[in-house]
């Protein structure tokens, strides 16, 4: 229900989302098989949920870069043993970072007016935790972690449940390619976003002190975060 009205509300605003989508679709349909299925056109508030989707994802990654970035800046020459771990998620949220930044661009999407905040906060969450030991950036790790998981499968879940278009022959119901891919890529993140919250539990973020106080906070942030970046 709460995602339903999310995508109701959105249909408000005007974006020239997917446009370039819909254009790529229409000429690319003239060299493909005879036999390519075509969905009637997603509507307003559909367009409008997707590129909000597109940029509080990128948002997401954007800033998850940076966090990692900070605690490998503290981390990794103090502590070895860390350092192939930190740079093997950083090197996963490159990925998720480039994949929606592709998105974006493809898709016209408008970046978040907030992204030199996302930057600065992020480095900051990261580096700032890492000072404090390094379980506590653990215990930042699981705590961002914990709440994007969540936030993906929301979106999985409206993806899932509100994008079965009508085939043009009438012969059912399905998805576009391009949603089609855009939940496989979700989900993969998903994946790697809770491999990574693993991770960190695995490096005892759940002993780092304050543990309550920071994973709480932290989760409090990451919210608001998702607020702003969808809206702004
Ligand atoms: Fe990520
Ligand atoms: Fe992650």
């Amino acid at each position: 229900m709460m995602i339903r009205n999310t995508v109701t509300k959105s249909s408000k605003r005007s974006f020239s989302v997917l446009s370039s989508l819909k254009a790529t679709e229409q000429s690319s349909s003239k060299t493909k098989s005879t036999k390519e299925v075509k969905y009637e056109n997603l509507s307003e508030a559909q367009r409008a949920y997707l590129s909000r989707v597109i940029r509080v994802d990128q948002a997401g990654e954007l800033g998850a870069n940076y966090i990692y970035a900070g605690q490998y800046f503290i981390l990794a020459n103090k502590y070895p043993h860390l350092k192939p771990v930190l740079k093997h998620m950083w090197e996963q949220e490159i990925h998720h970072h480039n994949t929606f930044n592709n998105l974006q661009i493809k898709n016209r999407v408008r970046p978040s007016l907030l992204t030199p905040f996302w930057k600065v906060g992020a480095f900051a969450m990261g580096a700032g935790t890492a000072l404090i030991s390094p379980r506590a950036a653990m215990a930042c790790t699981e705590a961002v972690e914990t709440v994007i998981g969540g936030h993906y499968n929301e979106q999985l879940r409206c993806l899932n449940n509100q994008y079965n278009l009508d085939k043009s022959d009438n012969s059912g119901v399905g998805q576009t390619e391009e949603v089609k891919s855009l939940i496989a890529n979700i989900k993969q993140f998903r994946d790697d976003e809770l491999e990574h919250l693993n991770t960190a539990i695995e490096h005892d973020s759940h002993l780092a002190v304050p543990y309550y106080l920071l994973t709480e906070s932290i989760k409090g942030i990451c919210r608001v975060a998702i607020w702003g970046a969808e809206r702004i």
